[in-house]
């Protein structure tokens, strides 16, 4: 047998269904050829994002009947802080509801103007959080990790000689803290070395610079080491996590991926001063720090989560599905970002449609017909979400890559939806001259990709 079925069996479903392609073609219109304004009901197979979208467990929803609604230190904020204390090792836990109040609290209490906060790659709520706190984000990532092909095991890793090369130019001075996103999202869900990880972290203890790990897809990235990293084959997913969190001083977590829930985040820490501070900035906007914007329920959801997310069993099917999608694509010859990544496959849009030009944005078109064609919804990461103007010289910057994302949500979809989804992608390949380039004919200042409006250019 090829690949074992899910490891579950299914006690609830939700119906979905395809719209008629005519209604398909208004809705795509009326949304301005931008997804996020399309109604989820009206779409087939939601790929947009892994985060918030899991399945939970029997286990989670009987947590969520357990919820215990008390304002301040509630038993399930108490079983939350002691499952994250032992998977991290970190002395403090912080709930937010989700991960960028995690780093808007981080950032606003550590960068001043002129700091510069590097990443292997920042993902776009952590760049604009930096830059909202006057700060330069900068992005570290290996060289490897920016080309499409190269089948290097940890193309998220961060190139330390350009950290090192940061670190001198700049004075430890100007950076506040340093952060690592497990797995690389932006860079194509890669993962990052142990061992990068380590050298990293040595690097920065030297300079005493605050070392933060971007811990949202932290269970998949210990299984990317188990697989792939020597030495660690025969180690638990917990405990690989465990030597993770032990090189950092604290993390962000994005609750919504890897403890399969559908709110919720933390931050966790061992300075003491810091997370004063940050516990007082929390009660100004997210709530008492034993509950940060969650109730107890979702508390409780995240704490058993978090252990579900850690399951070896889980990991092997959730990793898999990933990669059968990426292996029925590229035996096709579409071109995607090679190895598939941990949660999401990313088709390399340039090369998929190399007659639309990133200022009329190749990504987005190709989204525009995965709905049009198939009802499936995807998300793109490329000059939509990233070009912008240089501040110096006015002129646009594009992003070395141009990507869509299938993300795939955790527990939700069975091996004939992804069957479904490739040969939709496969069909749009075949027939990929037709597809039409776009205009903007609306942007926000930041972020602009989640309420563009678009027009196809004739
Ligand atoms: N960091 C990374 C690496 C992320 O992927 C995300 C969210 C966040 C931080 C912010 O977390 O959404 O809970 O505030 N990524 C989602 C995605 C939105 O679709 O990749 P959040």
């Amino acid at each position: 047998m090829k690949m074992l079925p899910e490891p579950f069996k299914i006690k609830v479903v939700e119906k979905i269904q395809l719209t008629p392609r005519t209604e398909r073609e208004n809705l795509i219109r009326k949304a301005g050829f931008n997804v996020f304004n399309l109604p989820a009901e009206k779409v087939y197979i939601d790929l947009l994002t892994d985060s918030g979208t899991s399945a939970m467990s029997d286990n989670q929803w009987a947590g969520i009947m357990l919820g215990d609604e008390s304002y301040a230190r509630s038993r399930n904020f108490i079983h939350f802080e002691a499952t994250i204390q032992k998977i991290t090792g970190f002395k403090h836990v912080i709930p937010t509801h989700q991960g960028r109040a995690a780093e808007n609290i981080l950032f606003s209490t550590l960068v001043k103007k002129g700091d510069i906060v590097p990443n292997n790659i920042h993902f776009d709520t952590t760049r604009a959080n930096v830059v909202h706190n006057g700060g330069k984000p900068l992005d570290l990532v290996i060289q490897e990790g920016l080309n499409p092909e190269s089948e290097h095991p940890f193309k998220g890793n961060m190139d330390v000689q350009k950290l090192k090369k940061t670190v001198e130019e700049a004075g430890a001075d100007r950076i506040p803290v340093v952060m690592m996103t497990v797995t690389n999202n932006s860079g194509g869900g890669q993962p990052v070395s142990m061992e990068n990880v380590r050298r990293v972290s040595d690097v920065l203890k030297v300079h005493k610079i605050p070392f933060f790990l971007d811990a949202c897809r932290f269970a998949e990235n210990c299984y990317f080491i188990q697989q792939r990293e020597s030495g660690y084959r025969h180690k638990t997913i917990a405990e690989i996590a465990r030597e993770l969190f032990s090189y950092a001083d604290g993390c962000t977590m994005s609750a919504k991926k890897d403890a399969l829930v559908n709110i919720g985040g933390f931050l966790a820490l061992n300075d003491d001063s810091l997370t004063q501070k940050l516990k007082d900035r929390l009660i100004l906007t997210e709530g008492f720090p034993t509950y940060g914007g969650l109730a107890g329920r979702d508390l409780e959801a995240i704490a058993r989560g978090l252990e579900e997310g850690l399951d070896e069993d889980y990991l092997r099917f959730r990793i898999g599905q990933v990669r059968y999608l990426g292996e029925l694509l590229i035996e096709a010859g579409v071109p995607i970002l090679k190895p598939p990544g941990g949660h999401a496959i990313y088709i390399d849009a340039k090369q998929f449609a190399p007659h639309i030009s990133q200022s009329q944005f190749p990504g987005q078109a190709l989204i525009v017909a995965l709905y049009r064609e198939a009802g499936i919804r995807a998300v793109e990461i490329g000059s939509l979400m990233f070009a912008r103007k240089d501040p110096d010289t006015g002129e646009t910057v594009y992003p070395d890559l141009e990507l869509v994302r299938l993300a795939i949500p955790r527990r939700v979809y069975t091996n004939l939806h992804i069957e479904y989804v490739a040969e939709a992608v496969i069909n749009l390949y075949k027939n990929r001259d037709r597809l039409k380039g776009l205009r903007l004919t609306y942007e926000a200042p930041a972020l602009r990709h989640f309420t563009a409006r678009l027009e196809e250019v004739a």
